[in-house]
């Protein structure tokens, strides 16, 4: 069946450096090369769910600067209807600057026209939310966002995937009204703080790098083992996931196998460098896992 997924989110350019190895403080190193790539959390799941085939629709913002152009015709490239992203003149688009080594990866995030992704701007544009099968949000722009979109996403019935990532402290309305969350190991431990983390266990897909994913079914704990691959790059494998799932479940498919699709589709990402570079295709996850 076909899917539509709705991503609220996060639009980023990544700033990316490799480097041999990472400076110590106050140390300047000499490293490179430098690259540009499209990414932020919310831009890269909406590319994943699109190019595992999902119709995706974008509630977002950029700046009004020339990554903001750019970013907002990649995700018209990509395929993504792009009609709830708005170009602000308050801020400039979101950047990440990222340093990049072999086994490491250090990212910050300074958000900008990410933060005037506002309550209001899901509400002028909640047709999209009604018209989709999955609601897909990360924690890159304002919580009060988050917390208006699950209030519109359960008007219409339409369940809600939240990734608490990068992770800040959950209220209680999003616990109880998101059908699932998928923490990363570190973030579900800051997780065990919130008052209701007890009461959403179920709702948990946990993802564990190469390990694989842990999450809830049939009335036990499932997991579902890794894959080891050639490391490119890991920047955006999360999202791979969360895209791929939003996808998957979208279209009707169970938990178990939304689950297994995504973790090859994440596993499948990192072989290319930057955040949606090797983000795969259906037909491209379908020969990988058999
Ligand atoms: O999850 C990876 C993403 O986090 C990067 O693309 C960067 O923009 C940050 O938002
Ligand atoms: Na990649």
């Amino acid at each position: 069946k076909e899917s539509t997924v709705c991503v609220v989110g996060s639009i980023n350019m990544d700033l990316t450096i490799s480097t041999e190895k990472m400076p110590e403080q106050g140390e300047t190193i000499l490293g490179g090369p430098f690259a540009t790539y499209p990414g932020g959390k919310g831009a890269n799941q909406a590319v994943a769910a699109a190019r595992v085939g999902a119709n995706v629709n974008m509630i977002g913002a950029v700046g009004d600067d020339a990554f903001g152009v750019t970013l907002l015709d990649h995700l018209k490239g990509e395929g993504i209807n792009a009609e709830g992203i708005t170009m602000t003149h308050e801020a400039a688009t979101g950047i990440a600057t990222i340093i990049l080594s072999e086994n490491d990866n250090r990212i910050i995030v300074a958000a900008g026209a990410n933060n005037h992704v506002l309550p209001e701007l899901v509400d002028k544009h909640h047709e999209l939310i009604k018209h989709s099968d999955v609601v897909l949000m990360q924690l890159e722009i304002p919580m009060e966002t988050v917390a208006r979109t699950l209030k519109i996403a359960g008007e219409y019935d339409v369940p809600v995937v939240v990734n608490p990532a990068p992770y800040q402290s959950l209220p209680d309305d999003i616990l109880t009204e998101s059908a699932f969350f998928t923490p990363n190991e570190i973030e579900v431990e800051a997780m065990k703080n919130d008052s209701l983390f007890d009461s959403i266990r179920e709702k948990l897909i946990i993802t564990k790098g190469d390990e694989g994913v842990a999450f809830y079914d049939d009335g036990a704990d499932q997991f579902v083992q890794g894959f080891h691959v050639e490391v490119k790059d890991t920047t955006g494998a999360g999202d791979t996931f969360n895209g791929a799932l939003a996808a998957c479940l979208g279209s009707g498919l169970p938990i178990d196998e939304a689950v297994q699709f995504a973790n090859a589709a994440a596993a499948l990402s990192v072989t290319k460098v930057g955040a949606q570079g090797g983000m795969p295709t259906s037909r491209e996850v379908e020969k990988f896992i058999r």
